[in-house]
């Protein structure tokens, strides 16, 4: 936590759960990105959190953004992005936000398919527009992730080639080959692989007479939650030599899109304890139920996979017990972590707070607006 942070929380009215977020901390994390990989540019992934005043300072900087809807490319413009640092970023969309997306001056978009290709060709021949690009999202596993994103985006890297060809004789500009290595990925060393099957796109396209530019290389990057994770210098090195072991001299224009890692470290979420209770008298568990869950902004605890550090005032008191953790809300589902209890003071009561840190990204924008009546997570950026 940050003293900013502490103070701000020192001195703020009670008004229910709340995600803090420091700026600073976001600013050192954009230099720390642009210094680990200085000749690749930086597309914030607006999802991790549009926060206007986080998408307005890192315009500042220099950043650009990964969108995944009008909604978030009109978020990235009023924050001062011009269009032409937009890249329209979801494999799935609707052929009428293709075209809003273009009117807005947005040039740069994924597809993982030729009917995505598709649409863009047509939004783009019906506005006049002849100079929209692509590029092409294959299939990552996503292993050593500890929230992996395969199966659902991406084609196979062998279909990537037809697709970018298709897109080719459409009339846009068969641009280059994105991928996504899994968020909070641990391991330095995966986009290895990655490098190596866009590597492959491109000697495939070339062999058709299709000179494709960039890569984009995806998010993955981590924060530290519970496990200490690499610093993005270790990240940098690994992926400019992956670069050079399959591009050879011959390095791509490459992007990255980080979310997590440039906004997970800088939140923090107090959240209160609502009830601590047993099931049973033999019960050596106790249920501890906080006034945010699953569906208050703490999704990625879905299959416990992103366990966060969580402190409380009484960790210094001595013994630590396991414990059920769970929201407030009547969905049996909203169960934080069950099969690998956590660990809190045995002198934990009903109404001390708790801080969950390492929640600067994905936890707002996951939280429902109305769910049982409470209302979505606060969002406070200072
Ligand atoms: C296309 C795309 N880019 C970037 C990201 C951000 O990934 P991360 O938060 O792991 O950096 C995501 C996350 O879902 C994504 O879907």
């Amino acid at each position: 936590m940050t003293q900013r942070i502490r103070e701000f929380l020192r001195n703020r009215r009670e008004d229910g759960p709340c995600m803090v977020l420091d700026l600073e901390v976001v600013r050192d994390n954009y230099m720390k990105f642009a210094s680990a990989l200085p000749d690749t540019r930086v597309f914030y992934a607006v999802k991790a959190n549009p926060a206007p005043e986080v998408l307005h300072m890192l315009a500042t900087l220099g950043s650009c953004f990964d969108t995944a809807s009008v909604q978030e490319i009109e978020m990235a413009l009023a924050a001062g992005a011009t269009a032409d640092r937009i890249s329209f970023g979801n494999t799935i969309k609707k052929e009428r936000d293709i075209a809003r997306a273009l009117a807005l001056g947005v040039r740069l978009f994924a597809v993982d398919c030729q009917a995505e290709v598709d649409k863009i060709a047509r939004a783009a021949s019906a506005a006049d527009i002849d100079d929209a690009k692509v590029f092409c999202r294959v299939l990552c596993d996503g292993a050593g992730a500890e929230w992996p994103l395969s199966r659902k985006f991406g084609c196979d890297p062998q279909m990537a080639p037809d697709v970018l060809e298709h897109a080719y004789r459409q009339g846009l500009e068969a641009y280059g080959v994105s991928f996504h290595v899994g968020s909070q990925q641990g391991n330095t060393e995966a986009w290895d692989s990655a490098l190596a099957m866009a590597a492959d796109v491109f000697r495939a396209c070339g062999e058709r007479g299709i000179i494709l530019s960039m890569v984009n290389l995806g998010g993955g990057f981590p924060t530290k939650y519970l496990k200490d994770v690499p610093a993005v210098e270790a990240y940098g090195n690994s992926i400019f030599n992956a670069l050079r072991r399959h591009f050879g001299n011959r390095i791509p224009e490459t992007i990255i899109e980080p979310g997590r890692g440039m906004v997970g470290n800088a939140g923090l979420i107090e959240t209160e304890v609502v009830l601590v209770s047993k099931k049973s008298e033999a019960d050596e568990v106790r249920w501890v139920y906080l006034d945010i869950g699953k569906f208050g902004g703490l999704a990625e605890t879905m299959d416990e996979s992103i366990r966060y550090p969580i402190r409380s005032e009484r960790d210094h008191e001595g013994e630590k017990a396991p414990c059920i953790l769970a929201g407030p809300t009547c969905d049996s589902a909203d169960v934080l972590y069950e099969k690998q209890p956590y660990m809190l003071p045995v002198s934990i009561e009903i109404g001390d707070k708790l801080l969950i840190e390492g929640a600067g990204a994905y936890t707002t924008t996951y939280s429902a607006v109305a769910f049982n009546g409470f209302p979505p997570l606060k969002s406070y950026v200072i």
